[in-house]
């Protein structure tokens, strides 16, 4: 069911409470942003909102502080990049409630913005309190939600709130339940999966969902060495997820079943320690030294993906092929990324790590779509339903 989104109520001269997902990296030693892509995919909500001449209070978490307050964890860089790319000033508090907070809320005009503190400075905030959520709430006359990326968590600020006020999604929200929903239920069709990651435990609901959706799926990244245990090959020393082994052989037997083609890398960069400038070597899957780790995907299996996925309308990637921090592994995963930055089809990348690659690389704005959920769209596209969509109000 679509949901009401920010465009299809009244903003002009209201507060509105912006839960946005502006947990975005941050280097530990200089405080810096280090990169500020969640702000920007909020950019469009916030200038809608302005334009509106709403009253823009925003809120979010940052981190994991665990209920204390933090103090390399406030939002104040964050405002100022966020005064920088809107041209805007921007202001903010030294809570997320309280008496200061309601003072600059109430002196708020048409246009202007405010930006919370933390909200997990307060441990209420992941407890979902209601007492909390409702303070929050009492802050503003409409709730609007842009933080898909969060979306997964049931916390007070995205989904305790939505009980007190009108709760409605972002643009950035409304634009990754249109993407991903089509992704999920109507994607243009060939369509093809590929999924890495380091271990198959983690991907394993995603790969059930996509299985029933795609025409062919493709498997890269460390999880691949528990798949190619359970055909019988020795992956030497590379992780293997013991207790999944009887999961993928069953995943495998499901695909053969739906006629659905499962691709395991041919060929593999091996190296006997995972670290930079570690001698390394490519050989085939079927033929992997005892003492070697599977590092990244060999040239073969590059060939053999890119080949497949040609021919595709549709592809979502969800996790690196190999170990992508060290640059010697790194190959597989941006040789994928640049070759869906080419193709002609939808291409949909899920977040975290796959997102981070997309980015560094200068490639985001040649996919169809990098998603700002790292757990949330996973969870998305597991078939779950996130309780902070759920919340918001129903476009019919
Ligand atoms: C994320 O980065 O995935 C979201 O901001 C959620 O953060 P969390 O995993 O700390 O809840």
């Amino acid at each position: 069911m679509a949901k009401k989104s920010v465009e299809d109520i009244e903003v002009q001269g209201r507060r509105v409470l912006i839960r946005v997902d502006f947990n975005v990296p941050l280097n530990i030693n200089m405080g810096a942003i280090s990169d500020d892509s969640r702000i920007r995919a909020s950019l469009p909500t916030i200038k809608y909102l302005v334009d509106h001449k709403a009253k823009v209070i925003l809120c979010s978490h940052l981190g994991r502080p665990s209920g204390k307050v933090v103090e390399g964890l406030r939002m104040v860089p964050i405002a100022k990049r966020l005064s920088e790319l809107t041209g805007l000033p921007v202001s903010t508090a030294s809570d997320c409630m309280g008496r200061e907070v309601e003072d600059k809320v109430g002196a708020l005009r048409e246009g202007e913005i405010l930006v919370l503190e933390n909200l997990r400075f307060h441990a209420e905030e992941e407890a979902n309190d209601a007492g909390f959520a409702s303070k929050l709430a009492s802050l503003a006359d409409v709730y609007v939600n842009d933080a898909f990326g969060s979306a997964h968590r049931a916390h007070a600020s995205t989904v305790g709130v939505a009980k007190h006020l009108p709760a409605v999604a972002g643009l950035l929200m409304k634009k990754e339940l249109e993407v991903m929903g089509r992704l999920l239920h109507d994607p243009e069709r060939p369509s093809a999966c590929v999924i890495g990651g380091a271990k198959v435990g983690d991907k394993m609901e995603l790969l059930r969902s996509m299985m029933e959706r795609v025409d062919i799926l493709l498997v890269g990244g460390g999880m691949a060495a528990t798949f190619l245990k359970t055909q019988g090959y020795e992956v030497g020393c590379s992780l293997v997820e013991d207790d999944k082994l009887g999961l993928a052989r069953r995943l495998l037997q499901k695909a053969e079943e739906r006629n659905v083609p499962f691709l395991l890398p041919v060929d593999a960069v091996v190296a006997e320690e995972l670290k930079a400038g570690a001698l390394t070597r490519v050989v085939p899957t079927t033929d992997i030294p005892s003492c070697s780790h599977i590092a990244d995907i060999g040239p073969q299996s590059i060939e053999l993906f890119c080949g497949k996925l040609a021919k595709c309308r549709t592809v979502l990637w969800n996790g690196p092929m190999g170990i992508f921090e060290i640059p010697q592994f790194a190959q597989g995963t941006r040789s994928l990324a640049t070759f869906l930055s080419t193709l002609n089809a939808t291409t949909v990348t899920g977040g975290g790590s796959t997102a981070e690659v997309v980015q560094e690389m200068g490639l985001s704005g040649k996919m169809t779509h990098v998603s700002t959920g790292g757990g949330a769209s996973l969870r998305f596209l597991e078939g779950a339903t996130l309780p902070g969509v759920s919340v918001l109000l129903d476009k019919e």
